[in-house]
């Protein structure tokens, strides 16, 4: 891999992610052929956000490849206040051979990455969340196999989880539908990115604000929370705006019959999604739950190797 970092999913090339997954599906079928890949490596985990996931595949993760990890929550580091994060990289280089941080501003991870010479991995910014893209990438193609003409939709707020999809759609050849409330588009640069790597693999990045024009003839039905971590105080006025655009059983119904519905959960059910459509058949929730293990610790891999 020739980043040196993962912030983005843009940091790959198509090639570098499908070799990921390969590396991911290598694991997920011999975990013990890999117990010794990372070994004796430390991995810090900074997080300034909540999390089930990503702190547990992280933390397994890297213990199942040898290593170790140091959970940093986010009373103690308080990234930029009370340390600077020039500072905080260059202390924790001295100790530990990675960084994963999940944080408010993009540009902390950039900045990490810049002053750090260590790897960093981006386990959820308000601008992206490269980690799930890759899980929820590897679980579509372990359900529908070859992912190039593919289309997936994204129901709800252009936020980092649509981002992360864009990108990696783009990188793969996947159409992505972002169908979305007038004013809760994608970031524009963001959009104008996926557009720019879509043209090399023919996909197409669209926005629409019809839920039902989006998942038309979609492979699959990806949703998220209305108010991200960091939004809590916009809650109630997003759960009006966004209602029309839950995905209940008459949606899914709009997509193509074998669809996925997918979320990269935490799951808020009876808003973004009915109970019906999360735990119906074609749900791979916890599939793309699983897969942020597997997927991770090929990134961890192929970052951290030696
Ligand atoms: N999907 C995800 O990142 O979950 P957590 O917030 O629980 O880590
Ligand atoms: N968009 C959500 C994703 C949580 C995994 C958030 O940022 O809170």
């Amino acid at each position: 891999m020739k980043a040196q970092d993962f912030l983005t999913v843009r940091d790959l090339s198509q090639e570098e992610i499908l070799e990921t997954f390969d590396i991911a599906l290598d694991m997920k079928a011999d975990r013990m052929k890999y117990a010794d890949a990372l070994k004796g490596q430390a991995l810090a985990l900074i997080f300034e956000k909540p999390s089930l996931r990503t702190r547990t595949s992280f933390d397994i993760g890297i213990q199942q490849l040898g290593g170790y990890s140091l959970y940093l929550s986010p009373n103690e580091i308080s990234l930029g206040k009370r340390e600077s994060v020039h500072d905080v990289a260059k202390n924790l280089e001295r100790m530990v051979q990675g960084i994963m941080i999940r944080t408010f501003a993009h540009q902390i991870v950039i900045d990490m990455a810049k002053h750090a010479s260590i790897p960093i991995i981006n386990g959820l910014t308000d601008y992206t969340h490269p980690c799930q893209a890759m899980a929820d990438f590897l679980t579509i193609k372990e359900h529908k196999g070859d992912l190039k003409g593919l289309k997936l939709c994204y129901v709800g707020d252009g936020n980092n989880v649509a981002h992360s999809l864009m990108f990696a759609g783009a990188r793969l050849g996947v159409d992505v539908t972002v169908a979305c409330p007038k004013g809760y588009e994608p970031n524009l640069v963001a959009w104008r990115h996926a557009t720019e790597d879509a043209k090399v693999t023919g996909a197409t990045i669209e926005v629409v604000h019809d839920p039902a024009e989006g998942v038309k003839n979609a492979d699959a039905v990806y949703t998220d929370v209305w108010a991200s971590m960091g939004q809590e105080a916009e809650a109630a006025e997003r759960r009006r705006i966004f209602m029309p655009f839950q995905v209940n059983e008459d949606l899914m119904a709009k997509a193509k019959a074998d669809a996925l519905f997918m979320h990269c959960l935490p799951a808020h059910r009876g808003d973004e999604v009915t109970d019906g459509v999360i735990d119906a058949k074609n749900s791979v929730v916890f599939d793309e739950a699983e897969n942020r293990l597997h997927a991770q610790k090929a990134v961890m891999y192929q970052l951290m190797k030696k």
